[in-house]
């Protein structure tokens, strides 16, 4: 679509730059200029100006630069048309449609999202109602806090069939449109048209653009609402129907908030439901956003890859520990597969049996929920697990077996691009697992090539916790490369104290001889009480991540990729800044510029 550049000159005189910026960030206005500190890189004192006369910013620490259009593309992370819609939307004027056809149909959307505005603002009203004052009661019990239903927009829908109708027909509303808006049902009976959401607490959609466009409405729990109609239990969610503006297969719950998370280079997270999304953003993941009611579709996987601003685009898609959350996540695996394209994929989190991320991180807090995010599987270790856990290869014919069901899998990767790596690593994979073995006792991978449940992590994120993993695996299977690398192992500081302590004692084994191959450092070191250190090392899902650790890399590999790994690591502080810097965050903007740094490590670390 093509906008008439004096309709945008008129958009940006009618808007105030301070106050549009002012709205998502903190400016402090100094004389002619306005002053914050640049949500587009992390800062402690302000460098990012706003000129309102001249009608640009400008960050004198990152260089980020331009109008209030591009402000909110960046910010939000949203498409230029979108902006400007969003900015539009503000100054109160209409973005000029081409055919008189588009002029219906977005005069039409407006007066439903209207609708549903004022519907979203009578439920929140009703929450903080008195008489409702058991259901405002349960969300804080739950955990919420009022920030968190305010910023959410979590309402209350009272027990009332003709209430919401009543306070919308006041404001000019027909009952066809709240129809078609979905609050309101026909009567099958001949009767009035009845409220679709009673006496349940109200979470209002909004899309990308932060308009509501749906609910979903939450049952109170039985202690509070024993069921009243005999054997008939209601749902515990139920949510809006298909309208104009709600197609439930392209949405997703949370995407407004998760968007300009993504845009801080915070991690997309795929949870199921609405408490999950809401604890998860309460408790600093705020990339969090579900599906609601369905299992994930494609157009919802390529609405997330796109949220995502850098080359890399991994999603994380999270899932039950139990069987079910197995099943759902192997049919998020099948549409998947034809989606993927350079740099794009998901990686998959199971969640401990029982729990959801929003039970989660309430008995483990974030960092709990993080550690299991940390262990997350890529998708080609699901795929490998989901067709190895448990079975035996002792025959060729089960050999033959699996690896047919895993060279179908494969090639349902369109992109052929992909698909040549992944054919190759599962090469690489099958040789390792079938005619490679490592010898030594403690390694679990060699034992079973089962699903390896995620374990918690001390670390805060992927690549932190791999880059001493990585480092050590690369030794302990090759230990010629020692002479190499003494200082830098030396000097290499562990936080984890159980891996710091296998490091000084592979120096010390080392130091009195270069020569040792690798079995039998690997027998001292089990007998120095190490195997577990080891199983956790020395296995695939390091490998998986630097494939020069491995047993099979080649000498000059190891000895070419070790020091480049060492030196990217501790230069982006994954060394040193690291260990010190969660021992001494102190404020918020200290734990999301860790926050940020850890990310970015975390999706550089998949290409190390
Ligand atoms: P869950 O039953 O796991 O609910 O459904 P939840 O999100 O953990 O909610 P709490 O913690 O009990 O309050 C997950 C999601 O599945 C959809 C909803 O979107 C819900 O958030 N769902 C569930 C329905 O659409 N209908 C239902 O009856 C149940
Ligand atoms: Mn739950």
């Amino acid at each position: 679509m093509a906008i008439n550049p004096r309709f945008l000159d008129e958009l940006r005189n009618r808007l105030t730059l301070s106050e549009i910026i002012g709205r998502r960030i903190k400016v402090t206005r100094m004389g002619r200029e306005s002053k914050a500190c640049c949500p587009f890189h992390s800062e402690k004192t302000p460098s990012f100006t706003i000129n309102d006369d001249k009608q640009f910013y400008h960050c004198f620490g990152c260089g980020a630069h331009g109008d209030i259009i591009g402000f909110v593309m960046q910010h939000d992370n949203v498409s230029f048309i979108d902006s400007i819609e969003m900015l539009a939307a503000e100054a109160g004027m209409e973005v000029p449609k081409q055919t008189p056809q588009e002029v219906e149909k977005s005069k039409k959307e407006k007066d439903l999202h209207a609708l549903l505005e004022e519907a979203t603002l009578f439920f929140e009203a009703h929450l903080h109602d008195q008489r409702n004052g058991d259901a405002l009661g349960y969300l804080l019990d739950r955990g919420l806090t009022k920030e968190t239903l305010a910023e959410f927009r979590v309402g209350f829908a009272p027990d009332d069939a003709q209430a919401l109708r009543k306070f919308l027909l006041a404001k000019d509303y027909s009952d066809k449109d709240m129809i078609t808006a979905g609050v309101l049902r026909k009567s099958t009976r001949g009767g009035e048209p009845y409220a679709f959401f009673r006496d349940r607490i109200m979470f209002p959609v909004p899309d990308r653009r932060g308009r509501i466009v749906a609910f979903g409405g939450r049952i109170l729990p039985d202690h509070m609402r024993p069921p009243q109609r005999g054997d008939f239990i209601p749902p515990k969610y139920i949510n809006s129907s298909e309208t104009p503006l709600f197609n439930k297969g392209s949405m997703l719950y949370g995407e407004p908030i998760a968007r300009r998370a993504a845009a801080d280079g915070q991690a997309i997270i795929l949870v199921e439901g609405y408490m999950d999304v809401i604890a998860c953003a309460q408790s600093g993941f705020r990339g969090a956003l579900a599906p609601m009611g369905t299992a994930v579709t494609q157009e919802q996987i390529l609405s997330m890859w796109k949220m995502i601003p850098d080359f890399t685009k991994i999603p994380i898609l999270c899932f039950d520990g139990d069987g079910a959350g197995r099943k759902a996540a192997w049919r998020a695996v099948d549409r998947i597969l034809p989606l993927l394209e350079a740099g794009r994929s998901v990686d998959f989190a199971f969640m401990p049996d029982g729990e959801d991320p929003d039970s989660l991180i309430k008995s483990s807090g974030a960092k709990g929920f993080q550690n299991i995010l940390g262990g997350s599987l890529s998708l080609f270790d699901f795929i490998w697990n989901y067709y190895t856990a448990g079975r035996g290869f002792k025959t060729p014919e089960l050999r033959a077996g699996v690896i047919k069901q895993l060279e179908n899998e494969v090639a349902r990767v369109a992109n052929s691009d992909v698909q040549v790596h992944y054919k190759s690593l599962l090469r690489h994979k099958i040789s390792e697992t079938f005619f490679k073995r490592r010898s030594f006792k403690g390694n679990k991978y060699s034992k079973a090539i089962g699903v390896k449940p995620p374990r918690p992590r001390s670390y805060q994120s992927r690549a932190a916790h791999l880059f001493p993993r990585v480092l050590l695996a690369s030794i302990i299977n090759h230990p010629n490369i020692f002479g190499f690398v003494e200082d830098e192992l030396c000097n290499l500081t562990i936080k984890e104290p159980r891996f710091d302590k296998l490091r000084q004692n592979i120096i010390d084994i080392l130091s009195d001889d270069h020569a040792k191959n690798s079995d039998i450092l690997l027998n001292q070191l089990e007998n120095l009480g190490f195997a577990q250190e080891i199983g956790d090392i020395c296995n695939e899902s390091v490998y998986v991540h630097a494939s020069f650790c491995s047993p099979s890399a080649s000498c000059e590999d190891v000895q070419s990729n070790w020091l480049e790994y060492y030196n990217d690591g501790n230069a982006a502080g994954l060394g040193d800044e690291m260990q010190n810097g969660w021992r001494s965050v102190s404020c918020d903007e200290d734990v999301s510029r860790l926050r940020d740094l850890l990310y970015t490590k975390s999706r550089d670390g998949e290409t190390l």
